[in-house]
């Protein structure tokens, strides 16, 4: 094919696997005895929130997806947030974890932490997998955190530059 860029791996699939491990057990624990409801923002996180969810030992968690679309340019959003799906069933009463695959500006995420609010849920928490602090413009209380990077822009492991490299399995600096 062509235009084939080059793909240096920033982060590998078994560090992925460790850490999500480790994020897994940690909301076990916090969310013992407790109905769950995990919040995947499409498209992005669709990896990170299927190995997750069965990184958590509970017989209580429910699966809902939200799709949002922030208008910018290809590498970078503009705060202007649009929901294109919505979840299926009522948050009202029931603990969330948004689960997310990375925190850039925090613009996206700060608007879905606030329209969630609005839903009477009994609390939202976010999990995301990475985290830019370099291009942060709004602070986002970032409850269960992957990794932190540098102003890299990255892809692989459900994140993508123009719907491409989605299926990676480990997350990579695109050269
Ligand atoms: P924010 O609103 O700037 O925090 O942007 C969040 C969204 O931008 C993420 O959910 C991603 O979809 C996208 N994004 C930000 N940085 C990257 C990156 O390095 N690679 C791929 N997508 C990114
Ligand atoms: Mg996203």
């Amino acid at each position: 094919m062509t235009d084939e860029k080059k793909i240096a791996e920033l982060i590998s699939a078994q560090k992925i696997a460790e850490r999500v491990r480790e994020l897994g057990a940690q909301i076990t624990r916090e969310y013992a005895g407790r109905e769950l409801v995990l919040v995947g923002v499409l498209k992005g996180s669709f990896l990170f929130l299927a190995d997750l969810a069965r990184a958590i030992e509970s017989t209580h968690v429910r699966v809902e997806f939200l799709g949002v679309q922030s208008y910018g340019d290809e590498t970078s959003s503009s705060g202007v947030v649009e929901i294109t799906f919505d979840l299926k069933k009522p948050i009202d009463g029931k603990d969330v974890i948004v689960v997310e695959d990375i925190v850039d500006t925090g613009l996206t995420m700060d608007y879905i932490k606030k329209n969630l609010t609005t839903r009477n849920p009994a609390s939202v928490k976010l999990c995301a997998l990475l985290h830019k602090p370099a291009r942060q413009k709004v602070k986002t209380a970032i409850d269960y955190l992957g990794f932190t990077i540098e102003d890299l822009f990255v892809v692989g492991y459900g994140l993508d530059y123009a719907q491409r490299y989605r299926n990676l399995p480990y997350i990579g600096v695109l050269g």
